[in-house]
């Protein structure tokens, strides 16, 4: 039988498990979440046990970063079913703490960004969420002091941010990006998935299927401008309503167009029916 893995629900009970861990000699490694876990995740809590001697999974669903529109009420909560599937995976610890243990009375601070976060993509459509992802997970590391944290390529923006942020604000636990992991047929795994009905789930595939043949043909020396503007159709095509599908520097996310030279990214968030699904993928160098 696995063995339960404890939970820690305040600030006080995560510090004694890190400090008592690290008295230890062991490096630790966070993973940060807002549950609804899925082997995506279970993936990036192999990614820290790989990195460090003991893993803390976070289990939070922030309410800052979500805006007034959108899902924070129906986005789903499945501790029971996450605690039992952070045992399969052998994580030491859940921090699992209530929203006034993380903002009591009397919060007012937030952290305040630019560079990465102002890439006019997620930003353009969701113009607070950065801000509460970056200030969640600034006191999530300060809470932790963890050696290692790891957070999905799946969310390429907020991996750059965080990893600005960290390095702005002299937070010294190392910034580790795991690669997305997919269903066979290339839908990237994301608690929103949940969210698509059959028919829905049938098309969802297509904007991975259109990423991958922009970055194939973008590598081969194809047209920036033209690549995309097909991707987009092919996209629109499937049924989605796109918010954005953009080539962009990887390690600035600024815009880039034919002749642009160094690394690329394709990122893309699109809505099919309520559902709104994001993605990208690097370009290979040619
Ligand atoms: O990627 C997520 O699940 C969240 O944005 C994070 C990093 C856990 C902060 O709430």
């Amino acid at each position: 039988m696995t063995r339960e893995v404890p939970v820690a629900a305040t600030v006080a009970e995560l510090r004694a498990f890190v400090r008592t861990r690290r008295a230890l000699g062991e490096r630790i490694g966070l993973v940060p979440t807002m549950g609804a876990l899925h082997v995506g995740h279970l993936s990036l809590i192999e990614a820290a046990r790989q990195r460090a001697d003991r893993v803390v999974a976070t289990i939070f669903v922030n309410p800052t970063q979500f805006g007034a529109n959108e899902d924070f009420s129906r986005y789903p909560r499945t501790f029971d079913a996450d605690r039992a599937q952070l045992a399969q995976v052998e994580a030491d610890l859940v921090f699992a703490p209530a929203v006034t243990e993380m903002y009591p009375a009397g919060f007012v601070t937030t952290v305040s960004l630019a560079g990465p976060a102002s890439a006019e993509l997620e930003d353009r459509f969701r113009p607070t969420h950065f801000a509460g992802v970056a200030t969640v997970v600034a006191k999530l590391l300060n809470q932790a002091q963890a050696d290692v944290a790891v957070f999905g390529e799946k969310d390429y923006q907020q991996l750059l941010v965080i990893r600005q942020m960290a390095r702005d604000l002299d937070i010294p636990t190392e910034i580790y990006g795991a690669p997305t992991l997919r269903e066979a047929d290339g839908l990237a795994l994301s608690s929103r998935n949940v969210y698509l009905s059959e028919s829905e789930r049938a098309r969802a595939p297509s904007l991975h299927q259109a990423l991958d043949a922009a970055s194939r043909a973008i590598a081969r020396g194809a047209s920036i401008d033209e690549t995309m503007t097909q991707a987009r159709s092919a996209v629109t095509a499937a049924g989605f309503e796109i918010d954005y599908i953009e080539a962009r520097d990887t390690q600035t996310l600024a815009p880039v167009t034919d002749g642009a030279v160094g690394a690329l990214r394709i990122l893309a968030a699109a809505r099919l029916g309520a559902t709104r699904l994001i993605d990208n993928v690097a370009v290979a160098a040619t």
